[in-house]
């Protein structure tokens, strides 16, 4: 069933110039891309964006962070595309992650992890109206 999945490419990914790389990675997955914008979020929108977090201990530097810089916001699909975008990112902690995932690959970092993903439909539903409103 196709799905869409909100992705962002975080102001790590910028600064370090892999944004091709990353997006390669998705688009050479097969999976299409429904909207991208390249913005700086204010910390408001990233309090919003990362609800569930704002009360834990990692969430201040976390906000410093995802407010550092210019990132990509970007909406995926395809077929399963919220689970298939998951297992390419590989988890969390890029120290951790598989090699063959973009973290495992790309990050040695539990916070400068290059990307943020939808974790499922009810988020990815959330996550979409929130960034790209005209989508719906
Ligand atoms: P993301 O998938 O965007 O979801 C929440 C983010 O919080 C996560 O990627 C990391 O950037 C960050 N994060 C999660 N756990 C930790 C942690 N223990 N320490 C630092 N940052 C974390």
């Amino acid at each position: 069933m196709s799905e869409r999945t909100l992705v962002l490419l975080k102001p790590d990914a910028v600064r370090r110039g892999l944004v091709g790389e990353i997006l390669g990675r998705f688009e050479r997955k097969g999976l299409t891309i429904e909207a991208l914008e390249l913005r700086t979020l204010d910390g408001e929108t990233a309090d919003q964006h990362y609800a569930e977090h704002v009360e834990k201990a990692f969430y201040p530097p976390l906000r410093e962070f995802i407010t550092s810089g210019p990132l990509i916001a970007t909406v995926l699909s395809g077929d399963t595309a919220i689970e298939v975008v998951r297992a390419l990112i590989g988890s969390t902690d890029g120290r951790k992650a598989a090699g063959g995932t973009i973290r495992g690959d790309l990050s040695l970092s539990n916070r400068e992890n290059l990307v943020h993903a939808s974790d499922s439909a009810d988020s990815a539903a959330r996550e979409i109206k929130h960034f790209f409103p005209e989508l719906g």
